[in-house]
């Protein structure tokens, strides 16, 4: 694994290279801007659980380029010794996260395409093709969903946002950052409120760092903080991103979500949601979606230093649900959901 650290005028998550994966290490952002590269798989698959690629597209796609790396590794001369150890690479990369739906809808299109080969070898070329197509696509929606979104924002609105739903989290552009993008290519002017989003920080960490990094006038404030801003009348439209959305318009997204969606409700307050297509999951029920804990250091400490008692027992969720009656409009490529969410999500999808 080569680790190079450099400054780049713009912001790629995630991309293949020279057949390796390059990638932002997220870890280490905002203080050092470093890039990855890997050229196993299983290297891919501990990047996703390990944050280093974080967000719901982001690992979707990582998760497909997961898949062409393993196409290499394999010796396999047929078909089927091929699709054989893709389905072992599949699950190992399936299991690292479990909460954004990206990554199942990821890794079922390249297993699909590398389905419809004949032989090994065309099934790596077609493989290692779709997945750079899905990284490609992944802008492309972005910008779709950004223009889309960006009729539902004013001139000198200031717009909340939660966690990092920017091009750190995709592959480049942004889901709810990528509507803020839009937003301001259309001549707007907004301000941006980032909240710091513990225990990770993807708030103060990425948001700030990327919004400061290309020019926009963004405030951070921590969690605690979300309340007061709303109640002082210092917001007015709130934009977050999402890691599963299931067919009712329950949105599962970066624990506190719920949180200030309440508090949007309470203060008359817009509050939207921007995820593509690929983050809806029409299969599952709202009560069956798994929400990964994860380790209770996240909440012990800030960085290194230790912030609560040695053997605290700790609850920590990474993710949580708003309900849909507190959403206003759920913003995608293909057009703006709005309730009753069970017939808005259905047309979407009958439409497309
Ligand atoms: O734990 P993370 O950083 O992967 O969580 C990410 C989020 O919750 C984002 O808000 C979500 O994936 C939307 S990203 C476009």
């Amino acid at each position: 694994m080569d680790e190079i650290t450099k400054i780049h005028a713009s912001l790629r998550t995630v991309e293949w290279k020279e057949n390796k994966v390059v990638m932002i290490d997220q870890t280490k952002l905002p203080n050092q801007l470093v890039f990855v590269t890997y050229d196993d798989f299983n290297q891919v698959a501990d990047a996703i659980r390990n944050l280093v690629v974080r967000g719901a597209p982001a690992i979707g796609v990582s998760g497909a380029f997961g898949l062409a790396l393993a196409s290499l590794q394999s010796k396999a001369e047929t078909k089927e010794q091929l699709l054989q150890d893709l389905e072992k690479a599949r699950k190992i990369l399936f299991e690292t996260r479990p909460t954004a739906v990206n990554l199942a809808w990821g890794l079922e299109r390249i297993m699909k395409t590398a389905n419809s080969g004949n032989s090994a070898e065309q099934i790596r070329n077609l493989v290692i093709n779709e997945a750079k197509k899905m990284a490609d696509q992944d802008i492309e929606i972005n910008k779709t969903m950004g223009k889309i979104g960006s009729k539902l924002f004013d001139n000198n609105d200031t717009i909340m946002t939660h966690c990092n739903a920017g091009a750190l989290a995709t592959v480049a552009y942004g889901t709810a950052l990528g509507v803020i993008r839009a937003i301001k290519e259309s001549g707007k002017n907004v301000k941006v409120i980032a909240t710091e989003t513990r225990p990770v920080q993807q708030g103060s960490r990425l948001t700030a760092f990327e919004l400061k990094h290309d020019g926009f006038d963004v405030s951070l404030i921590p969690d605690t903080a979300v309340g007061y801003s709303m109640a002082n009348g210092l917001v007015n439209k709130v934009i977050v991103g999402a890691d599963r959305i299931v067919k009712t318009g329950h949105v599962f997204n970066k624990i506190g979500t719920y949180q200030v969606a309440t508090m949007a409700k309470q203060h008359g307050i817009p509050f939207y949601v921007a995820a593509p297509l690929s983050t809806f999951d029409m299969k599952t029920n709202a009560k069956d979606v798994i929400i990964e804990m994860r380790k209770g250091i996240e909440v012990t400490g800030i960085g290194d230093k230790k912030t609560a008692p040695d053997g605290i027992s700790v609850i920590n969720p990474a993710f949580d649900m708003t309900p849909p009656e507190l959403i206003s409009g759920i913003i995608t490529e293909k057009g703006i959901a709005k309730p009753p969410y069970e017939e808005s999500i259905k047309k979407l999808f009958e439409d497309t």
